[in-house]
C-alpha cells in the first residue's frame, strides 16, 4: 500500500499551476495551489468571478490540455500522477464531474439514455439490460419523474434542473470516489438547489465519495463542507476548516469576501459581495501579493514581496498582516492616518473601504 492510500489522502495537490499563452504573454490563471482531500471529505472552493477555480479542476482533470495551456506542479490521484498523464481512464470510473454550465457538457444531439447508459456499460460492465435498469434507478434517484420516457428525451426537452439532475445521475454512475461539482446548483431555484445537495450528500455518504464543491454560495459553503480554500487570482488565500473560516478567518480577503457573512438573523443562502476594484490581471498581475491593489491594510512590503501560503494545524493564509493581529491594527491604523494603502487605495476612517 502507499503512503497515499495508508494516510487516506485521495487527492494531493502540489505546487500546482496553470497558464495560459495568449497573445499578451502568458496568463498565469491558477498559480502554485496546494491542497489535500481525504476520502469521503468535501473541500469547498470560493472566491470571486474568475479566481481559477474551474480551471483549475478542469486542468486537474486533463480537460483543457491543448498547446496554449501551460500545466505545472503535481497533482496525485490515489497516489498516481495526473499531471503530465493522459488521465481520460479516470473520467467517469473513478472521477465523476459536474459542469457549471449543463447544457454544453451534455451532447445535445444525443438522448439521455445513451449518455447515461454508455458510461454504465463502459465503468461497470453492465449489458444493455443492466445498464438501463441501474439507468433508470439512477434517474429516480435523482428525482426524476417518469425516468423511462426521459431515457428517449433529449437534454433540450428537459427543464433547466432537469438536466442538472441528469448531469448528476451521470458524474454518479460509474460510483467515482472523487466528484469534483463546479457550481452544481446555480441556476436553480433554491427548493431545486437543497434537494439536489440533499441528494450529493446521501450519495456521498453511501458510497463514501469525496467531493470537491465549487460554489458561490456562502450558506453552501459552510454546511455542507469539511474544509474551504478562498481563492484569488490563481493563487490561495486561505485553506482552512469551513467553520474555521468563518470564525477565526485571517486573511483579508476572506474577510471581505464574506462581509455579507450569513448570520442567524439573514437568510441562510447569503452570495458573496462585490468587493470594490477589479481581479487581478493573470497576465500583468501586481507585483507582491495579488490583493494588494485592494487591501484596506496593504503596506509597502505587501507591493513588492508575494506572501507564501502558511499556517499551523490545517488553517493556512497567506498575508504578512493577518486579520485580528497587533499587526493588522497597526496597518489599518497607519493607511486610516495617511488616508490611503501603500498602494494608493482611498481609505476612509468609518467602514472598510
Ligand atoms: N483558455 C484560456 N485561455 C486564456 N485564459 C483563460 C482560458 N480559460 C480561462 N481563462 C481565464 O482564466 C481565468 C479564470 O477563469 P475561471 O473560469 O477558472 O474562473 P472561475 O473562478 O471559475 O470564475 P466563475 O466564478 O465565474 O466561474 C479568467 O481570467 C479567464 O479569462
Ligand atoms: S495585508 Fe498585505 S499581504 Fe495581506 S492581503 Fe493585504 S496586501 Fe496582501
Ligand atoms: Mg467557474
Amino acid at each position: 500500500m502507499n503512503d497515499a492510500k495508508r494516510s487516506g489522502i485521495l487527492l494531493d495537490v502540489s505546487d500546482y499551476s496553470v497558464g495560459f499563452r495568449t497573445e499578451r504573454g502568458l496568463a498565469q490563471v491558477v498559480d502554485k495551489v496546494s491542497f489535500q482531500l481525504e476520502r469521503g471529505s468535501t473541500l469547498g472552493i470560493v472566491g470571486e468571478s474568475g479566481s481559477g477555480k474551474s480551471v483549475l479542476n478542469r486542468s486537474l482533470m486533463g480537460l483543457l490540455s491543448s498547446n496554449r495551456q501551460i500545466e505545472e506542479g503535481s497533482a496525485l490521484f490515489d497516489g498516481e500522477q495526473l499531471v503530465g498523464s493522459d488521465r481520460q481512464s479516470f473520467w467517469g470510473k473513478r472521477i465523476g464531474m459536474i459542469f457549471q454550465d449543463p447544457m454544453t457538457s451534455l451532447n445535445p444531439v444525443m438522448r439521455i439514455g445513451r449518455q447515461l447508459l454508455e458510461p454504465l456499460q463502459q465503468h461497470l460492465s453492465l449489458n444493455k439490460q443492466q445498464a438501463t435498469e441501474r439507468a433508470i434507478e439512477l434517474l429516480t434517484q435523482v428525482g426524476i419523474p417518469e425516468p423511462k420516457r426521459r431515457l428517449r428525451q433529449y437534454p433540450h426537452e428537459l427543464s433547466g434542473g432537469m438536466r442538472q439532475r441528469v448531469m448528476i445521475a451521470i458524474a454518479l454512475a460509474g460510483e467515482p470516489e472523487l466528484l469534483i461539482a463546479d457550481e452544481p446548483t446555480t441556476a436553480l431555484d433554491v427548493t431545486v438547489q437543497k434537494y439536489i445537495l440533499d441528494l450529493l450528500a446521501e450519495l456521498q455518504a453511501d458510497i463514501g465519495m469525496a467531493v470537491v464543491l465549487i460554489t458561490h454560495d456562502l450558506g453552501v459553503a459552510r454546511g455542507r463542507t469539511d474544509d474551504i480554500m478562498v481563492m484569488y487570482g490563481g493563487r490561495t488565500m486561505e485553506l482552512a476548516p469551513s467553520e474555521k473560516l468563518f470564525t477565526d478567518m485571517s486573511h483579508p480577503y476572506t474577510q471581505a469576501l464574506f462581509s455579507a457573512i450569513p448570520r442567524v438573523d439573514q437568510p441562510k443562502h447569503t452570495r458573496l459581495t462585490p468587493i470594490a476594484g477589479a481581479s487581478p490581471d493573470p497576465v500583468e498581475p501586481p507585483t507582491g501579493c495579488r490583493f494588494s491593489p485592494r487591501c484596506v491594510y496593504a503596506q509597502d512590503d505587501c507591493t513588492t514581496t508575494l506572501p507564501e501560503v502558511e499556517g499551523p494545524d490545517g488553517h493556512q493564509f497567506a498575508c504578512f498582516y493577518p486579520v485580528g493581529t497587533a499587526a493588522s491594527v497597526q496597518a489599518r491604523a497607519t493607511n486610516i492616518e495617511r488616508g490611503h494603502t501603500a498602494t494608493g487605495l482611498k481609505i476612509k476612517a468609518v467602514g472598510t473601504n
